[in-house]
């Protein structure tokens, strides 16, 4: 079971160049180890490292592979199987015929591997994916599709596949089960990824591979068939995002470039959906065509990690402007374990990567139950974008780092967007006067613009607080208790600090016990009407010496009396202030992690895109 990056190459170039190249692009999918396999039309060699893209290139270098025009490679999360050279892929049958790199889960590899063994086979790994260039020998036909045909059907689970073969040297061969891949089109030569940000150098013209189809990459044609054979015309795509975009520029780390983007990213993200004090959100209009926002009783919301933490900043805000019940859930548990579900419900899933095995498994969980689902994510083509009822892209282009930054706050812009767009349309709402929320949301970039510039400029003191620490707390009330949870979540991720989030008035109801002389505090005071109980809580903390930093906005006196120092920032609307100060706590947790030495952009046992449950 592994998640992972995959690519291919046939054509005339020297395909390893394009494969590390790819992988490189691809490492934020998984970075335990990687692999590639070459074939010369003579020879197939691999070659396999544990660690990332830089040690398996360096091992290259070192001992170089033969040079071949065709190529498959993968880069690897590991999830069942310790990361190590045995386990990575490619993997092959005992012959050495069928090559394989692997992205997903075979969910019966236990009872395949059995019949296999009890066939004689002796696996070398831990995978489930060995079982697949095992059976493809069991069962070779002598026909390079046809076998690939034979084993399709014995695999249950989803998966993406790229399969080299010895006596096929010509050809790659592709399936994408619920996991993404994409063929690039290039002249005399074809391209296979996980993700276009592998393919931007070489082609714009790709098609995503679908379920039930099976891709056959030469250098002269990509042809695609169904799995019973019948021809498919792939329509090209054309990429919307340039290779520009995917550089590093002037920044050491992708975190700081995704977080310095954000005033660009919400404007992308607002474009063309404000006019005349109107919200306008084209590719929804369908659904309020369908269903009159009235035919809704219920709102929820589903998302994983700081999707999950957008979505509670969603549900506050609808619920001030809805007279409907709006619960947020996390995806892996409402796929398993909701209330009553129906055609009333909209259900609203949250994803940057639209890849998220368990967001897509709630996903598919609602619309088993007849809810009307919208996705809101980043990635159009990806499979939740495709099988939510209705989709509100992001705009935020391509988020390379792990942790996310622009894509939580391009995450909370639409939701907004979308609150005031359902309102428009609704009786069930509140009287609420929305004009003030559009022109902040308006004036939002540049508020974010203006609070980088303040955080910076104060970042040296502010960061202090996290110095020589391994435990911090953050806390918060209303919607500055979910902006707590999300900055606690980044400075775990980045800083491999341990950070607790708490609702400010639940400390004294246990968590207290904990504060002890010196215990750093970060103290989010960003609700102005939340303020004075907030300043109570931060007394009670104090009466305990527990080193308390706070976040408030420009023109509040009262938080700067109780605290040890204080970070200013801009004031905005009320409700989009988690955007505005998610700003300090992304740059915190950057600051804290690099200056821990720490590889921000690749967080120790993690990955971007979590393609299995
Ligand atoms: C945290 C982070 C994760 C993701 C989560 C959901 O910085 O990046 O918590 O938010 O894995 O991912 P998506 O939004 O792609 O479904």
């Amino acid at each position: 079971m592994d998640l992972s990056g995959i690519v291919g190459y046939v054509g005339n170039r020297s395909s390893q160049e394009i494969l590390i190249h790819g992988l490189k692009n691809l490492e934020y999918r998984g970075y335990d180890s990687a692999g590639i396999a070459v074939s010369n039309e003579k020879t197939i060699e691999v070659r396999r490292e544990k660690g990332q893209i830089q040690d398996l290139e360096a091992s290259l270098q070192l001992d170089p592979i033969l040079k071949g025009n065709l190529g498959i490679g993968h880069t690897r999360w590991a999830s069942h199987g310790t990361p190590s050279v045995t386990n990575s892929h490619p993997l092959s049958d005992t012959n050495g015929k069928y090559f394989v790199v692997h992205n997903g889960i075979i969910e019966n590899y236990r009872e395949l591997r059995k019949g296999l063994v009890a066939d004689g086979v002796d696996f070398q790994t831990d995978t489930d994916t060995e079982v697949i260039p095992h059976l493809l020998a069991k069962y070779d036909t002598g026909n390079f599709l046809d076998t690939v045909r034979q084993v399709l059907p014995l695999l249950k689970g989803s998966f993406a596949l790229a399969i080299m073969c010895s006596t096929n040297p010509n050809t790659i061969i592709a399936i994408s089960q619920e996991n993404p891949l994409i063929v690039g089109f290039g002249l005399k030569e074809g391209f296979l990824a996980s993700d276009i940000s592998a393919l931007l150098p070489y082609t714009k013209e790709i098609y995503p591979i679908k379920n039930n189809e099976i891709a056959m990459i030469t250098s002269e044609r990509i042809t695609i068939e169904t799995l019973d054979g019948e021809p498919i015309h792939p329509k090209k795509v054309l990429i919307e995002w340039d290779q520009e975009e995917i550089d590093l520029h002037e920044y050491d780390y992708f975190m700081l470039k995704e977080i310095m983007e954000q005033p660009k990213t919400i404007k992308k993200t607002l474009e063309g959906k404000i006019k005349n004090s109107h919200v306008r959100i084209a590719e929804l209009e369908p659904l309020l065509n369908q269903y009159e926002f009235h035919h809704f009783e219920k709102i929820d919301i589903v998302g994983n990690g700081t999707s999950y933490h957008s979505g509670m900043v969603g549900k506050k805000v609808m619920e001030q402007l809805f007279r409907i019940p709006v619960e947020v859930h996390i995806s892996s548990e409402f796929s398993n374990e909701h209330g009553h579900l129906s055609n009333r419900n909209l259900v609203i899933v949250l994803s940057q990567s639209g890849e998220t095995a368990d967001s897509l498994s709630a996903l598919k969980e609602a619309k088993r139950n007849d809810c009307v689902t919208i996705a809101i994510t980043n990635k159009k083509r990806s499979n939740i974008a495709r099988i939510a009822d209705y989709m509100l892209l992001t705009n935020a282009g391509p988020e390379l780092a792990v942790a996310a930054t622009k894509a939580y706050t391009s995450q909370i812009t639409s939701l907004i967007l979308l609150t005031i767009f359902l309102s428009q349309h609704s009786d069930k709402t509140n009287a609420y006067d929305y004009t003030e929320l559009l022109d902040a949301l308006v004036q939002l970039p540049d508020v974010v613009e203006q609070t980088l510039i303040m955080t910076q400029d104060a970042i040296d003191s502010f960061a202090q607080v996290t110095n020589d620490q391994d435990h911090l707390f953050l806390i918060g009330r209303g919607l500055d208790y979910v902006l707590a949870l999300e900055g606690a979540l980044k400075l775990q991720e980045v800083a491999y600090l341990h950070a607790d989030a708490y609702a400010a008035g639940e400390v004294k109801h246990g968590t207290m016990a904990l504060i002890t002389p010196g215990v750093p505090v970060i103290a989010l005071a960003t609700q102005a009407h939340l303020r004075g109980k907030l300043v109570s809580n931060i007394r009670e903390l104090k009466t305990r010496e527990a080193f308390v930093v706070g976040v408030t906005t420009v023109g509040d006196d009262a938080v700067g009396e109780v605290v040890d120092q204080v970070l200013y920032i801009p004031e905005a609307h009320p409700y989009l202030m988690p955007i505005v100060a998610a700003i300090p706590l992304q740059l915190l947790a950057y600051y804290a992690g690099t200056v821990r030495g720490y590889n921000v952009d690749r967080p120790r046992n993690l990955a971007k895109s979590l393609t299995v449950e």
